[in-house]
């Protein structure tokens, strides 16, 4: 395949900056990384301000930069959020979405959405890419909404790339904390926590996800893949394995259930991804979690312990 044009959404956030950094190694591929607001951490390649809500924005974008591939990372990716404004919840992982593959069907151009895990219900997971959605709060109602939205749409070069609680190390004045930096931040200060012992996950690194999501672009592959890590486990457990790679307190850890720590919010509990279709298809291996961690550490300039 010849290097590609490749328009990055929310490549500010979290999951677009792993993107952004993943594409820019592809040799030749031309990188546009897009957000809404200033550039967080993109010293090399191109950067636009793009707001995916607005249409003829997005069109402009299209016309100036004519990708051939889109990774859209835009989006709300948080359940409470989602919970207390639906409609703006909706139009940013739905309709915009919807807009997007418009654009993309017009332009001739592939699109890859992120998608997570909260499609399902929690009552059987891990989940396999033909397990039966069942979303039970806005945030999962809205990402499964942006799925369908894609398949009824005219595009016919689309996929969904589904995973779950990422942890990584982005840049930027104030990057939103994922799960293992929010717990480095509260154990380094010596604050106890409270964590779900109910909720089964598949963590995933950011630079492992962003790797599946490219080798999905360079296979050319379309549908639904599973792209987080391998090993399911309890957050609980996965709390304690985080303050084990970083040395820190994991007596400062204690069990909760997700009912008393977000009452207004369910989430799935028995979630996490299998990863087969992934490996077998795309080569996709993700590294273990305990590697994954300590990337984290070196990526946090923690990685040398103190004498
Ligand atoms: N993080 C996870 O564990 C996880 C798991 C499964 C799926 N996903 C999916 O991955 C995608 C990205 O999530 P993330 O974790 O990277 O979230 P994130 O760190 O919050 O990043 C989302 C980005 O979208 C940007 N954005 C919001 N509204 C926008 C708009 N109107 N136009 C352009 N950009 C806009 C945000 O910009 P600002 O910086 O200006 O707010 C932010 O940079 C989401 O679709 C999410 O559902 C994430």
């Amino acid at each position: 395949m010849l290097p590609p044009r490749i328009l990055v959404t929310g490549a500010n956030g979290l999951v677009g900056q792993a993107l952004t950094r993943a594409a820019a190694r592809w040799p030749g591929a031309d990188v546009l990384a897009t957000g809404r607001g200033p550039a967080a951490a993109h010293d090399r390649g191109g950067y636009a301000r793009l707001d995916v809500l607005d249409g003829d924005a997005v069109d402009r974008a299209f016309q100036d930069f004519a990708p051939d591939v889109v990774l859209h990372a835009a989006g709300l990716a948080q359940v409470e959020p989602c919970e207390a404004d639906r409609e703006a919840c909706w139009a940013l992982n739905v309709d915009a979405v919807g807009t997007m593959a418009s654009a993309c069907h017009r332009h001739g151009a592939r699109l890859v959405l992120p998608s997570t895990d909260f499609v399902f219900d929690g009552k059987g997971g891990p989940y396999a890419e033909d397990d039966r959605p069942a979303p039970i709060n806005a945030y999962g109602r809205s990402k499964l909404a942006a799925e369908n939205a894609m398949k009824a749409s005219r595009l016919l070069d689309w996929a969904v790339a589904r995973t779950t609680m990422v942890f990584g190390a982005p840049a930027g004045p104030e990057p939103r904390l994922d799960f293992v930096r929010w717990l480095v931040r509260e154990l380094s200060a010596g604050r106890p926590v409270r964590v779900p012992a109910d909720q089964l996950r598949t963590p995933t690194y950011d630079d492992d996800l962003a790797d599946g999501i490219l080798r999905i672009v360079r296979f050319k592959r379309t549908g639904v893949f599973h792209v987080s890590g391998r090993e399911q486990l309890s957050v609980l457990d996965f709390a304690r394995r985080v303050a084990e790679a970083f040395d820190l307190d994991i007596g400062l850890i204690s069990p909760a259930t997700t009912e008393d720590l977000h009452p207004g919010a369910p989430r799935p509990l028995h979630a996490g991804l299998l990863i087969l279709r992934a490996e077998s298809e795309l080569g996709y291996h993700p590294r273990p979690l305990d590697v994954a961690l300590g990337a984290v550490r070196d990526r946090l300039g923690l990685g040398v312990s103190e004498a």
